[in-house]
């Protein structure tokens, strides 16, 4: 065990026992290779059981370890002590989320907004096995493979002013992951979800600040995927204009 040790700060909030949330201090070793997570199982293992956090892989994979680090979000698998040693560590739950005990957020607005924009493959024909696999190039599987990547860490959610501000706003993982398939040659669902996305609290609630795709933790850039549905929203609403025989 390192004689060497590093304060790790967390916020704590039991509903049955607090009224407000309040931040507590333990001591723990300083260990080179430790993540943020590492030092909250040794809390959790060693001082004190009470403690509630999320996780699962340890591995940047499940998306299930977000937490706030010193101000900014981070998953706590990814996120190594010895890049704050030897100041203090402050680990505090995802921002802009209601806090449901410690360090573990409500997700549920977000789990709502997530299944509004459908994300899975609408047809109206699915292949049955005698027909086949569904063929892609490997052009159309690059229009959409980066979106793929989002692990729902939500780590975009709590970097992002806009959602913080007006919490109706879709926000970046859902409406990346509407674009993404929007943007799969084996989706046909693309009007169904416009409706939602080229609304008010759709892509339009976004300023672009560009948070979320600073904080994505698997390079998804959903400020990006929100740019690119505006254009394609304008593009719908012009051709509407232009068009409007043409509309089905
Ligand atoms: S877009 Fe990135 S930050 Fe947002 S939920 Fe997906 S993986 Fe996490
Ligand atoms: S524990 Fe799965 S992403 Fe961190």
């Amino acid at each position: 065990m390192s004689e060497k040790t590093i304060e790790i700060e967390v916020l704590r909030y039991d509903p049955d026992k607090d009224s407000e949330p309040h931040f507590q201090t333990f001591t723990v070793p300083y260990v080179e290779h430790w993540v943020v997570l590492d030092a909250l199982n040794h809390i959790k293992d060693n001082i004190d059981q009470s403690l509630s956090f999320r996780w699962s892989c340890h591995m940047a994979v499940c998306g299930s370890c977000g937490y706030n680090v010193n101000g900014e979000p981070h998953l706590g698998c990814k996120t190594f002590i010895r890049d704050y040693y030897p100041n203090k560590v402050r680990v505090e739950p995802l921002a802009n989320f209601p806090i449901e005990r410690d360090l573990v957020v409500d997700q549920d607005d977000f789990i709502d907004k997530f299944a509004d924009i459908k994300p899975y493959i609408i047809r109206e024909h699915h292949n049955t096995i005698d027909e086949g696999t569904y063929k892609q190039s490997r052009a159309e599987l690059i229009k959409f493979k980066q979106f793929t990547m989002c692990i729902n860490c939500l780590l975009c959610y709590a970097a992002c002013p806009q959602y913080g501000l007006n919490p109706e706003f879709y926000g970046p993982a859902a409406l990346s992951m509407a674009h993404r398939y929007n943007n799969d040659s084996r989706d046909e669902g693309r009007e169904e979800r416009m409706e939602v996305l080229a609304a008010e609290e759709g892509v339009w609630g976004c300023t672009f600040v560009g948070a979320c795709s600073r904080a994505c933790p698997k390079d998804v850039d959903p400020a990006g995927a929100i740019q690119q549905i505006k254009i394609a929203a304008t593009n719908d609403w012009m051709k509407e204009k232009l068009m409007p025989w043409g509309k089905k």
